[in-house]
């Protein structure tokens, strides 16, 4: 988790809130308010004590809410002394009520640089409402304390402003969401958590009933079938933002548990979709200060895979990947003359600026190489100075360095990387090392970045499980033109689908699906189910296709991604008020935790 101070975007749309605070209260106004204009106000303010000292008989008090912070002073002179005494007594995070008047602060203590700065508060009423333990860190933004420990406390951690904002940029994303969908004719409707299984990719997460022993329901990975079957129940528009369950290993962008905003349309094409998504995105960005200009831009699968090596590129910088296989397929240097000839790739990035690495910091890169599955990684380094340095330049002769330096266009001081495999591994290896390198070289990539990446093939063929899988998931839509290659030819099957992408990450995904009971058959055929087995496990949605579905198709955010980005933050767990750790555990509540005997005897189960 960062410890950023909070980005524009993440404070903007709650200017109004503060005020609303001041109703249905105790206090009259809240700490983050009172300026040059409330003096000689009376008021009353609550919250938590985040710093006391005493200076010289007078005892200062700032006093932090959500709103900020105001300077609260104790002066035995204007106060009881018992509100004195109050006061002396007083740790951080203690719960307070104080009534006074406000009054300017005195010349050169005046700090500009908070709202709250012109002013304090002349205390002459005190209510301790609530003692508080020394907390465990500092309730502050910019603290060095490892995220293990603020997670443990994680309601300390969230009175910290950096965190509040995550929350608050989060809640202002989602109520622009649901009045840009309630615009536009799209219903609010809630599908089941508790369901039986709906294949995304992932494990399911199960649930054991008592009343059914020895069968289980699944979480869901999204609410896909249930807004599918909507569309047949003709509600025509739907949205929800759904909690899904995925049981996958965790990274900074992956939680087990997640927010969506899910949609779903009827008699709809895939430019309308499009089209729907920017210009609620458009909405819910200007919501928190940022602008997205539309339309926006678009690139096909393949040229993603082809340039970037990946499918979600982040396209702020260069460091593309350039192809050589011609160049070097009949070159002397083994490694890549063979990949070449079974039928793999040979590319290359240009590290432009990285040709006077040392040898250390090239084999760290080569190292990322590797650990993405490359099973080496070349290179040369043309030196600034004008020297050629390369374990593999020996090998490859005159006229093949001449035609890779022509082909990556080199000049002194670049840094040329090679991938030799398959098409998938090099990808793979390159585009992590692409990343890398621009972390490494601090190559600019500043502001945001959306874009489609659109044209998946319908099919991915799985080597380990030896079969074909679904790019999405087994109710896309597969191009019309292409329905007479399904069988025949099911990798060149392209499809009705699209990626939402944001500065390098998957933000959104949908596609159009299958409305024909037929065709989604002939498709989970090709996925290797066997009718029989295809009835059994999504008898009821074939059958729902079979009572007027009608053409449809949706999409779905990553709600907490979008967030992520949005704020600036580094992990998904930064803007989720309570996530879970990387090995899936919450450390404050014990989540997950054992069960006692009794419990798993109702529910028919034994542990193994
Ligand atoms: P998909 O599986 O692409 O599509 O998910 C949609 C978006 O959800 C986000 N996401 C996640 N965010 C955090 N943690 C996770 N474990 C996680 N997994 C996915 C990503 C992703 O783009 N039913 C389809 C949508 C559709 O076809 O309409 C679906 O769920 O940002
Ligand atoms: P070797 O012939 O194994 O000593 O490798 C010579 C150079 O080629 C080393 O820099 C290796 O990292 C690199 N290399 C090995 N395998 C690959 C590969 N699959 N792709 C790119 N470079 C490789």
């Amino acid at each position: 988790m960062t410890t950023k101070t909070s980005t524009t975007a993440a404070t903007a749309g709650f200017a109004s809130s503060t005020a609303a605070l001041n109703t249905y209260s105790m206090h009259t106004a809240t700490c983050g308010e009172l300026t040059a204009a409330a003096i000689k106000e009376r008021v009353t303010l609550t919250g938590w004590v985040s710093h006391r000292r005493d200076h010289g008989g007078l005892i200062f008090v700032d006093l932090r809410d959500r709103a900020g912070i105001t300077q609260c002073v104790f002066d035995p002179d204007a106060c009881s002394k018992e509100v004195f005494t109050a006061a002396e007594t007083m740790r951080p995070e203690w719960v307070i009520l104080v009534s006074g008047t406000v009054r300017s602060r005195p010349e050169g203590t005046l700090n500009p640089n908070m709202l709250t700065g012109e002013i304090e508060v002349l205390i002459d009423e005190v209510q301790v409402l609530n003692a508080a333990k020394t907390p465990p860190f500092p309730i502050e933004d910019g603290i060095d304390t490892d995220e293990l420990t603020r997670l443990r406390w994680r309601y300390l951690d969230i009175r910290r402003p950096e965190v509040l904002s995550a929350l608050k940029l989060r809640s202002t994303v989602t109520a622009a969401l649901h009045t840009a969908l309630n615009a536009r004719g799209f219903i609010e409707v809630e599908t089941p958590i508790m369901g039986r299984s709906t294949p995304e990719g992932a494990r399911d997460f199960l649930v054991p009933a008592r009343q059914n022993a020895g069968k289980f329901y699944a979480l869901p990975q999204s609410p896909q079938l249930f807004k599918q079957l909507l569309m047949v129940g003709g509600i025509e528009r739907y949205y929800q933002i759904a909690r899904c369950f995925r049981d996958e290993d965790l990274r900074a962008d992956r939680q087990p548990e997640f927010t969506q905003l899910d949609l779903e349309m009827s008699f709809i094409e895939q430019e309308d979709i499009l089209a729907l998504m920017e210009d609620v995105l458009v909405e819910v960005l200007a919501a928190t200060g940022v602008d997205l200009p539309v339309p926006l831009p678009r690139m096909d699968y393949a040229e993603a895979m082809e340039r970037f090596g990946n499918d979600r590129p982040d396209t702020r910088f260069g460091l593309e990947l350039i192809d050589l296989s011609k160049e070097v397929a009949n070159c002397d240097f083994k490694v890549f003359a063979g990949a070449v000839e079974s039928g793999g790739v040979v590319k290359a990035i240009n590290a432009k600026g990285a040709g006077d690495l040392s040898r250390g910091e090239i084999d760290k890169v080569a190292a990322v190489a590797c650990e993405h599955g490359a099973g080496g990684m070349a290179w040369i380094a043309f030196t600034s100075a004008g020297e050629e340095k390369s374990p593999i330049i020996k090998f490859l002769g005159e006229d093949v360095l001449a035609a890779i330096k022509k082909a990556c266009n080199v000049e002194p001081g670049d840094l040329v990387v090679f991938g030799a495999d398959t098409f998938e591994t090099v990808s793979a290896a390159l585009s992590a090392v692409r990343l890398y390198l621009a972390e490494l070289l601090n190559v600019e990539r500043s502001g945001h970045s959306f874009m489609w990446v659109v044209n998946f093939p319908l099919l991915r063929y799985d080597a380990d499980e030896k079969r074909y899988a679904a790019n999405h998931h087994p109710f896309t839509r597969p191009f019309d033109e292409d329905l007479e290659k399904l069988e025949s030819e099911p990798l060149a099957v392209g499809s009705y689908s699209y990626d939402l992408i944001m500065n390098g990450y998957e933000i959104g995904g949908g596609t159009l699906r299958i409305h024909s009971e037929d065709l989604q058959l002939r498709v989970l055929k090709q996925l290797g189910f066997s009718e029989e087995e295809a009835r059994e496990q999504f008898g009821f949605l074939l059958e729902a296709l079979s009572f007027g579905a009608p053409p449809h198709g949706g999409i779905a955010l990553g709600l907490d991604r979008l967030i992520m980005l949005l704020g600036g933050f580094e992990s998904i767990r930064d803007v989720i008020a309570f996530p879970k750790t990387s090995s899936g555990a919450d450390p404050m509540t014990g989540a997950p935790g054992p069960v006692d005997a009794r419990q798993l005897k109702e529910l028919g189960l034994r542990l193994g």
